[in-house]
């Protein structure tokens, strides 16, 4: 039976692939992506790739109130989602900041993925069987909850690796305690680290250090692989609360596992947001 996933930042990367994977499966996906163009490309690319239904809307994770206007087109236009995947993320040589203020990583890889989730939980409580997936990073060992630092104003000494590793340590804790709060109940969620992936992420990074991670680097489709299957197999109907790593063992932090910390995530995070909900 044909299930409907939504991804964001479908239009290249692991998103794309996955996406690909879906329709060739005859599977219908909704491309949630902020360029308008890059989408359509990638819609009449996925159309010819194969049979399933492809759908656009736009979304733009940078402002809070363009996430809350793209997640009220899709409340309106869809009566269910089966599966959501938080896929669309960025890495940020620079300190710069979301429309809201927020640190960019912060904004745009959790706190933006935090409301459309929060949004969209209803579509998901619709169908028999949902399913939110979170792209996490083994990146996350190296991040911290400092909320001083959630503003890019306030964002003393900022360094690249520690603060994409906080978004991803974020989306950890945010996957974590929606499993806690779902179990229960029909929806699931789960996170994952794709490995080191040749995609557009590594676009800013200097020459030297782009060298090292090359050395690593596995194509989408293996990510992509793992993804179809958290999304849609019977293995993956009653995980929750699993962190999936493709390429390296599936080993989560210390902070990754606090239950308090994750708590005060979700409390700061719904303060934040609360006037979109
Ligand atoms: N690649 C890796 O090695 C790796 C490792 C660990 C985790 N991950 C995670 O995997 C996910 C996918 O990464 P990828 O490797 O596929 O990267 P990618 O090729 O750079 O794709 C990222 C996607 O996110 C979108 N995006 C960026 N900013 C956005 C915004 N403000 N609003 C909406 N969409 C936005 C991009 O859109 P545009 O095309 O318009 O920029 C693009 O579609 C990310 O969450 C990343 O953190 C990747």
């Amino acid at each position: 039976m044909s299930k409907t996933v939504l991804i964001t930042g479908a239009n290249a990367g692991i998103g794309l692939k996955t996406a690909e994977l879906l329709v060739q499966q005859g599977h219908h996906v909704i491309l949630a992506c902020r360029n308008p163009e890059k989408a359509e490309q990638a819609k009449q690319q996925l159309q010819r790739a194969g049979s399933g239904q492809v759908d656009l809307v736009q979304l733009d994770l940078n402002s809070l109130s363009k996430v809350s206007e793209a997640a009220e087109q899709v409340l309106k236009n869809y009566d269910q989602i089966d599966v959501l995947i938080n896929n669309a993320g960025l890495i940020s040589q620079q300190l710069d900041s979301t429309e809201d203020g927020y640190e960019k990583h912060f904004g745009v890889n959790y706190l933006g993925h935090y409301l459309w989730t929060m949004k969209l939980l209803p579509l998901l409580k619709k169908t028999p069987e949902g399913r939110i997936i979170h792209l996490s990073s083994i990146a996350h060992w190296g991040g911290s909850i400092q909320p001083e630092k959630f503003s890019a104003v306030n964002n003393k000494r900022y360094i690249m690796f520690p603060s994409y590793g906080s978004s991803k340590l974020q989306n950890l804790l945010f996957s974590n305690h929606l499993a806690r709060q779902l179990k229960g109940s029909t929806v699931t969620s789960n996170a994952m680290h794709p490995g080191v992936v040749d995609s557009e992420l590594y676009r800013q990074l200097p020459k030297f250090q782009y060298m090292f991670v090359k050395l690593a680097l596995i194509p989408p489709s293996k990510p992509a692989e793992k993804l179809v299957q958290m999304a849609l197999s019977d293995s993956w109907k009653n995980k929750n609360g699993e962190y999936a790593s493709v390429q390296t063992p599936a080993l989560t932090s210390a902070k990754s596992k606090d239950v308090q910390l994750a708590q005060k995530l979700y409390d700061l995070s719904y303060e934040l947001v609360k006037e979109y909900l």
